[in-house]
């Protein structure tokens, strides 16, 4: 039966998931014994932080170690840095401490992860109509691609992979063999499901799915902060990383990508790389490298191309760990509507293009207009970050005026930007931000 994992003119065959780990979540533990994609055998953490839980490899003694003797490696411990601020929200404009960097993890305390995008949860919170409110809340692209009409079959029929799909992708994100997956959210959710037991460091703050779906799967799980990958990258199964990063917009280089990826594959670790903002920036793909050992590279069609609903994304990998990727995500994982928009969108060159430019002048935009009111901002041309240290009041006073830029309360505290669509939506914006007090 035929997948739609294909190098340029192959497609491969679909694999069955070998072992036991896809099927218990990493939870038997050791001796899988298969060792060449990737799956590696279990390695337990060998000595656990009794306050993290995570692991730590220089602790001699005993197994589970107390916080304060791994802390000197223990990205759970100190302060952020004193920042000074334009806007300083509750902090009465003077400056204040950050919160210390225990605080990386988007995850709440009840383990649940807060999304972008969630204008029903504003309505209900402030009131009014869809159309009152300017959603900023993600890094969509406001002017989505133009869905071509569909054709009719295509809601009828079960959706038969179409090779055409994954031709367009590989020629548009450069990779020699891509896997369509339904938005690679589902590819960040099933991954976790095709190791035993890892030691996963995932460079944070970052798209808070990542750290979920992984402790999700019972792998032990360390967020670290892109600085200390050094430290973490030969003692840890499996890195993840954003890059460009959501929300901070931090890049690394491919160089750094590939050689941090030989140095895991050496030891059949994974090196997970999502591109999912990497559209602006072709140059900093690893996609074309997809196929050495244990890269792992995610690409969506969400948000460059502004389709967060069609559910589309791809994942670039050895064919071997996308056959059990296929095989664990099933039969129809992309509809049929969903092929067919999704070819045209890859394939067309003029849109892509135009579309470039003019993220690349909105973008501009939306870094000088809020650099009259905010501490310095990163991010990419889809959307702004601000470290403000404690930004809630920034964040009401902004959803008062029916603006909904997403906050994050818990561990990278700040506001994340996402561009305006209409001309009067920069004014409203411009106007909101500038009647701005702090402490009212
Ligand atoms: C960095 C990053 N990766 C992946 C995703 C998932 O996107 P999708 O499932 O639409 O491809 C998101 C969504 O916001 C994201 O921010």
């Amino acid at each position: 039966m035929a997948i739609g994992v294909a190098r340029r003119g192959l497609v491969g065959g679909l694999a069955v998931v070998r072992g036991h780990h896809a099927r218990d979540g990493g939870k038997q533990a050791r001796g899988t014994g298969d060792n060449n994609d990737g799956i590696t055998e279990n390695r337990p953490a060998k000595y656990r932080c009794a306050k993290h839980t995570d692991y730590t490899d220089h602790a001699p003694s005993p197994r589970v170690a107390s916080h304060a003797t791994h802390r000197y490696a223990c990205k759970y411990s100190g302060s952020g840095p004193v920042t000074a601020h334009r806007i300083n929200t509750e902090n009465s404009g003077t400056g204040a401490k950050t919160s210390p960097a225990t605080d990386i993890s988007e995850i709440t305390g009840t383990g649940v992860v807060t999304h972008g995008g969630n204008l029903r949860q504003a309505i209900a919170q402030y009131g009014g109509d869809p159309a009152d409110w300017m959603d900023l809340s993600t890094g969509i692209n406001p002017h989505a691609y133009p869905a071509p009409p569909i054709a009719a079959d295509a809601w009828h029929r079960l959706p038969e992979p179409d090779a055409r799909l994954v031709d367009a992708a590989c020629a548009y994100y450069r990779a020699p063999v891509l896997l369509p997956v339904a938005g690679t959210q589902a590819a960040i959710q099933a991954l976790p499901r095709l190791r035993a037991h890892s030691r996963v460091a995932i460079v944070s703050p970052t798209y808070a799915e990542h750290a979920l779906r992984w402790r999700e799967a019972a792998h032990a799980v360390t967020e670290i902060s892109p600085a200390d990958i050094d430290i973490h990258i030969d003692h840890c199964d499996v890195l993840v990383i954003c890059n460009p990063n959501n929300p901070t917009g931090h890049r690394t280089t491919p160089d750094l990508l590939l050689a941090w990826s030989q140095r895991l594959a050496s030891r059949n670790g994974w090196l997970v790389v999502d591109e999912a903002f990497g559209d602006m920036e072709p140059a900093l793909s690893v996609a074309a490298h997809c196929q050495q050992p244990g890269l792992i590279v995610l690409r969506s069609v969400g948000k460059f191309f502004g389709l967060a609903g069609l559910r589309l994304g791809f994942v670039g990998a050895v064919p071997v760990v996308l056959e059990r990727l296929a095989a664990l995500l099933g039969p129809w994982a992309i509809s049929g509507p969903a092929q067919q928009v999704g070819v045209a969108a890859l394939s067309d060159d003029a849109w892509q293009r135009d579309m470039r430019a003019r993220l690349a002048d909105d973008g501009l935009r939306l870094r000088q207009l809020l650099a009259q009111y905010l501490p310095a901002t990163s991010g990419t041309d889809l959307f702004q970050w601000c470290a403000a240290p404690v930004p809630t009041a920034l964040h009401e006073h902004l959803a008062r005026h029916h603006i909904w830029v997403r906050l994050f309360p818990n561990a990278a505290r700040g506001l994340r930007w996402g561009l305006p669509a209409a001309k009067s939506d920069w004014a409203r914006l411009d106007l909101s931000l500038a009647g701005f007090q702090i402490g009212a």
